[in-house]
């Protein structure tokens, strides 16, 4: 007996299945272009127009969605049935409220999204509660107590505002002489100018991975379970992905550690859809760094290499449809970058960048790039990982950004 699953109505008619993603990045793009496919009627929010994911989405709204009472009003106006946070700037105190109210299911859940888009509280839930191996770590929250948890954590140590992401306002402080630079340059970085910092004890690590980790229901009985994808290598610079490949090789016990922990945060989460596990490896021994509930930059190599993309992967795990996270090919992926800051830029060179049959591109159709904004993505597939990382970085060269 198969249990009773969403009913997918007909998108701009009443009985559409109406689903709003709160942030329209490059990732949300792929997020609703994998919603479309299953007939959704999606509504994208962003603070800027023409965010890549508006592009593709049936309507589109611009709003500061850190704002409450914008955000409940867009909420009051689209009566979604489903709410996707796709960033960590959002108003959460409102999701919250409207999950409590059953007004719409925040996808993966309030609790999910609350924890993760502040490093206190998600650190705190995995270390603490859950019993976690993380980096050692101390909170402070003025210049004084930031000398002393550097002190106190050693050097060289990682500190980041716990309301920021993508390297904003982060920094890595080799000695005490550069602790007053790194909490003036924390202080630039958050999202709000709340002011207070975590101090990361540096892990040694091999390398590190993004296990991305799907709760979805079963088909026949309707429990969620969890499944993996391929761990995921990745290069970081400046805070920031370059490439990515998949699968990352690992010895067959960090990998069931890396399960084990993936499992216990994302359970303790709660709800349906794909998240992000990042982790420190070193042999056997395995870290927790952080987690989002959601698909992650690193996992658009997953274009490439697996029959579902994490996009496809999140758009049916959050529907309560079955998924598929087998992957067919080893792959990799490249950034492209804009290299210059101006609107309304152009790209060459794709007929040179996909000349080779195994490659791809995704052009995100931003309206501004800045120098160190991601435009799009180079992917290959190839017989290793190392041959698939060459080709990627080939193709994604291939391609010039001229201004207008
Ligand atoms: N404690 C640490 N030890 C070693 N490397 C770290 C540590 N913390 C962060 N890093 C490096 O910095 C990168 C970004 O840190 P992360 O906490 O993931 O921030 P973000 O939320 O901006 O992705 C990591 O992927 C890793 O390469
Ligand atoms: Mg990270």
């Amino acid at each position: 007996m198969m249990y009773m699953s969403v009913i997918i109505g007909t998108p701009l008619q009443s009985s559409a299945f109406k689903v709003l993603l709160l942030g329209s990045g490059e990732l949300g793009k792929e997020v609703v272009i994998s919603l479309q496919r299953l007939g959704v009627e999606v509504h994208a929010a962003d603070r800027y127009d023409r965010a890549p994911a508006m592009q593709v989405a049936h309507f589109s709204y611009t709003l500061n969605m850190a704002n409450a009472e914008e955000l409940k009003q867009l909420i009051q106006q689209v009566k979604p049935h489903l709410i996707i946070p796709e960033i960590e700037a959002i108003a959460t105190e409102v999701l919250v409220e409207v999950e409590q109210q059953n007004i719409a299911t925040v996808i993966p859940s309030a609790k999910a999204v609350n924890l993760t888009m502040n490093r206190e509280g998600i650190r705190r839930l995995a270390a603490e509660e859950l019993g976690l191996p993380t980096s050692a770590y101390r909170f402070a929250d003025s210049l004084d107590s930031f000398r002393a948890a550097c002190d106190d954590i050693g050097y060289p140590n990682f500190v980041k505002p716990v309301m920021s992401s993508s390297g904003k306002g982060q920094s890595r402080v080799k000695n005490f002489d550069e602790v007053d630079a790194a909490w003036e340059y924390a202080q630039t970085g958050g999202r709000v100018n709340q002011g207070t910092v975590i101090v990361e004890a540096q892990i040694d690590f091999d390398f590190e991975i993004t296990l991305l980790t799907v709760r979805a229901k079963n088909a026949e009985t309707g429990e969620i379970e969890t499944q993996y994808c391929d761990p995921i290598g990745h290069r970081q610079d400046a805070g920031d992905y370059v490439e990515s490949w998949q699968p990352q090789a690992m010895t067959a016990a960090a990998l069931e550690e890396s399960k084990r922990i993936a499992h216990k945060v994302t359970t303790a989460l709660g709800g349906c859809g794909i998240f992000g596990v990042e982790l420190f490896i070193k042999g056997d021994k395995v870290w927790f760094s952080e987690v989002s509930p959601r698909p992650h930059d690193t996992g658009l190599v997953t274009l490439a290499s697996q029959f579902q993309s994490e996009f496809e992967l999140h758009a049916r795990a959050i529907l309560g449809l079955p998924v598929n996270t087998t992957r067919h090919s080893m792959a990799a992926s490249a950034v492209i970058y804009a290299g210059v800051d101006d609107l309304n830029l152009s790209f060459s060179g794709l007929n040179l960048a996909l000349v080779h049959p195994d490659t791809d591109l995704r052009l995100f159709g931003k309206p501004e790039g800045f120098k160190r904004r991601r435009m799009g993505v180079a992917t290959a597939r190839a017989e290793t990982t190392d041959q698939a990382r060459e080709l990627a970085q080939q193709t994604a060269a291939q391609i010039s950004i001229h201004q207008n």
